[in-house]
């Protein structure tokens, strides 16, 4: 995250003695990323963060991949995907490269039993449906339809839904996710022309601080396996801290959109980036207003990326027979551009309620055995003229 936040109780100093009551010290931690040079945390706990009691299981959660090599334009129907009650067992992976993975999850219940630590990847999470409270140990959010959490990589967490009828899209970076670069003063201040800027960003506002001891389960995700492990204090047991390195939420409701006189290409959307892809952010807006515009988009080559797109919600232009929770995948090498019909249905039209979350990735997108289950082969047939 890139500014400064504290909450809590810290030090004037950091690295000097933190007492409790009774006298004895509290137990510092920096939690960075990046060596010592991303950002960071320095919190103070009840407890050592370090008491590993057992390692009791370790299983695969890897993409099963279907199609390793292809040059097809897929249609996955997300909402197929079927509810399941545990967080983590919910969570289907249809996409994925060497750099993220893209899940789709509905899942029933609030997480219970246990903790969570992804730490091989930041995470976004973008709730389509639902809503509830991420608990972290570095304080909590609130979150609803429209939200992206931002998890950095090693944050422990729990996420509580209000309801059992949840939608979420999730990617997994294997390097940090910003905003992006050009949004940002040499200081990392949001400029006059990014799109939001830090009064959209919530930060966590809330911090539970338990000092209980006992066995508490946090099944952690490294290297695609979930390792179920026993540590013997609670692992909310932070007291304060302060720094970058924390989750944060965003709504795709406060992203205000950059319009035209004539089309805008998709990085004019982009919300975040990281060094293997950019996530974006299509949202209701005025259309282009040169008196001859077309807001549909021209077609275009996207020779070296792989285009995702995340449809939530409102007409999609440029699309024929897409529907909520559908995600596109239009593959890097083929060019691909507005279905039959679409630009000419767009000329005149002065204002668009899509909203949708694009995803595109420097790298060829595999698709998994999960994604086969939910996808229409055809699509890639559907720009031919009827
Ligand atoms: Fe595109």
């Amino acid at each position: 995250m890139p500014f400064y936040h504290k909450l809590g109780n810290i030090p004037p100093k950091r690295h000097t003695q933190f007492r409790k009551e009774n006298g004895s010290l509290y137990y510092e931690q920096l939690f960075g990323t990046i060596g010592f040079n991303g950002m960071s945390t320095n919190s103070y706990h009840e407890q050592r963060p370090t008491q590993v009691k057992e390692i009791k299981k370790q299983y695969s959660v890897a993409p099963k991949i279907a199609k390793k090599n292809h040059m097809q334009s897929y249609r996955l129907k997300g909402f197929q995907v079927k509810p399941e009650d545990d967080y983590l067992e919910s969570r289907k992976a249809v996409l994925t490269n060497s750099d993220c993975t893209i899940i789709l999850a509905a899942p029933k219940q609030s997480t219970t039993d246990y903790f969570y630590k992804n730490a091989d990847a930041d995470e976004m999470i973008f709730v389509h449906k639902g809503s509830g409270k991420l608990r972290t140990h570095l304080g909590n959010l609130d979150f609803k339809y429209g939200d992206y959490l931002i998890i950095p990589r090693g944050i422990i967490y729990k996420i509580d839904f209000d309801t059992q009828d949840n939608r979420l899209f999730i990617v997994e970076s294997r390097s940090p996710i910003y905003t992006p670069k050009r949004y940002r003063n040499w200081f990392g201040q949001l400029l006059e022309h990014s799109p939001y800027c830090e009064r959209d960003l919530r930060r966590p506002y809330e911090l539970e601080t338990n000092n209980e001891s006992g066995d508490f389960l946090m099944k952690v995700k490294k290297q695609g396996d979930i390792f179920d492990m026993v540590y013997a204090s609670h692992p909310f047991d932070v007291i304060g801290y302060d720094g970058y390195n924390y989750p944060y939420a965003f709504s795709i409701h406060d992203f205000e959109p950059i319009t035209g006189r004539v089309h805008l290409p998709p990085p004019i959307h982009q919300t975040f980036e990281t060094n293997t892809f950019v996530i974006c952010s299509f949202v209701p807006r005025l259309y282009d207003y040169h008196p001859k515009a077309i807001p549909a988009p021209y077609n275009h080559s996207n020779i070296d990326s792989d285009e995702v797109l995340y449809y939530v919600d409102g007409d999609f232009m440029s699309r024929n027979d897409i529907e909520q929770g559908h995600i596109s995948l239009h593959p890097a090498g083929i060019p691909h551009g507005p279905h039959p019909g679409a630009t000419e249905r767009s000329i005149g039209k002065t204002e668009t309620q899509e909203l949708a979350v694009m995803v595109d990735t420097f790298k060829p997108l595999m698709v998994t055995e999960e994604a086969m289950k939910i996808a229409d082969e055809d699509y890639y047939k559907s720009w031919l003229e009827h």
